[in-house]
């Protein structure tokens, strides 16, 4: 066995005063975790946690240093909470993230994901603590032809609905204020496309684990209406460490990207590791769940569309990063459901979430 393969430093998170919005939603909160196993010092800014959320299931609220239920659509607050914290690091997750919400509610969608980032960018400005800042975007920013190839960072954006189109506008938003301020500043701007995240303790309404979840507390069959939907699924912590190990390097590194191409890494499933159909997700879930999940298919009548196929290349991550998904597809619907199931039986959710971020900052030690 060779040595490890450790991923994050702990010594370079280890009180590094950070700004994490988006902190009570899915991602936000199992983000807040593992910084807070790093030893990072976390100020959150979102709005009010949903009900249920991990972040209150977690109790998250009393375990990061601050706190704020703020609005990113104001940026006089945004100003005072960025005022009072002077963050060394900003990880900006928030946004309105509900593909068919978004459809409903599109001036709400643009406001939160582009205006939001404006002002916290604005509110970023003149702030000379700041080293570096992560937006997250989407693998539904890129303009999909559904030419049936995976997408690499430099393809064309943009997006046939609201919510696409709003996080592409939000990457032109990031390459004006980079090219006009950061790079001057010394501040490094990166993005970070993800695919469908999946983990534990997501209670959002119209993504297929929660609403798998659901349909299997309640033990009624999950009527699903798109089944052959491919995407890149992915496990939370996989994508998250990734989001981390980029930061880490670029601030090591002092890497200011002139190019938005440059800046920008997907983080997705492994060539070997490949995306996955909505119908065979729900088939490994009743695999794994027989005697509670079971599902059909329903015909839907809906203006709505989504991309059909939807696959990113993660090269870039891997050879500059050395950043690998630890989980396939397959691998991290099993860990999610596993830990609905454990919830379910009245275990801690917290206390859930640390045994699984432990077991992925573990080094991994790989045969000669
Ligand atoms: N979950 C996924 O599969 C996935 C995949 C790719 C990209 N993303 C992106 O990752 C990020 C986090 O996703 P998530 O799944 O945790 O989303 P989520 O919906 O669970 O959480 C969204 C967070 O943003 C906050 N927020 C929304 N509007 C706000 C506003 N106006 N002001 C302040 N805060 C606001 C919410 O309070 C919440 O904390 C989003 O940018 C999303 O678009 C998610």
């Amino acid at each position: 066995m060779t040595e490890a393969n450790a991923v994050l430093d702990r010594h370079f998170w280890d009180g590094k005063k950070i700004l994490l919005t988006g902190h009570t939603g899915f991602k936000g909160a199992w983000m807040s975790m593992l910084l807070g196993s790093l030893g990072a010092r976390i100020a959150g800014v979102s709005l009010e946690a949903d009900k249920p959320s991990l972040f209150e299931q977690a109790g998250l609220a009393k375990r990061i240093e601050a706190h704020y239920a703020a609005d990113l659509r104001d940026l006089k607050q945004i100003q005072a909470i960025v005022d009072a914290e002077r963050p060394e690091i900003v990880i900006h997750l928030a946004a309105q993230s509900l593909v068919r919400f978004a459809y409903q509610f599109p001036v709400a969608t643009f406001d939160t994901n582009v205006m939001g980032t404006v002002n916290l960018f604005e509110a970023l400005r003149e702030q000379r603590s700041l080293q570096a800042i992560l937006t997250t975007t989407t693998d539904k920013v890129y303009y999909n032809q559904e030419l049936g190839r995976q997408f690499v960072e430099s393809d064309r954006l943009g997006g046939h609905d609201p919510y696409s189109a709003s996080k592409a506008a939000t990457e032109a938003v990031i390459a004006a204020y980079r090219a006009s301020y950061q790079q001057s500043n010394g501040v490094i701007s990166l993005v970070a496309r993800a695919g469908n995240i999946v983990g534990g303790g997501d209670w959002a309404q119209d993504r297929l684990i929660p609403d798998a979840v659901r349909a299997a507390f309640s033990q009624t069959p999950l009527s699903v209406r798109s089944p052959s939907s491919t995407r890149p699924w992915q496990f939370v912590l996989d994508a998250l460490v990734g989001y981390l190990m980029l930061i880490e390097r670029c601030i090591r590194q002092k890497q200011l990207f002139a190019d938005p191409n440059e800046a920008a890494y997907n983080f997705g499933p492994l060539p070997d590791q490949p995306s996955a159909a909505v119908s065979e997700v729900c088939n490994w879930i009743a695999e794994i769940w027989p005697e509670r999940f079971s599902w059909n298919v329903v015909v839907a009548d809906s203006p709505m569309k989504e991309s059909k196929l939807l696959q990113l290349d993660s090269r870039k991550a891997v050879g500059v990063l050395g950043w690998r998904p630890r989980m396939s597809s397959r691998e991290a619907v099993a860990e999610s459901i596993s830990w609905y199931k454990a919830f379910h039986a009245g275990n801690d959710p917290f206390e859930l979430c640390q045994q699984q971020i432990e077991h992925r900052l573990a080094p991994v030690r790989n045969p000669i």
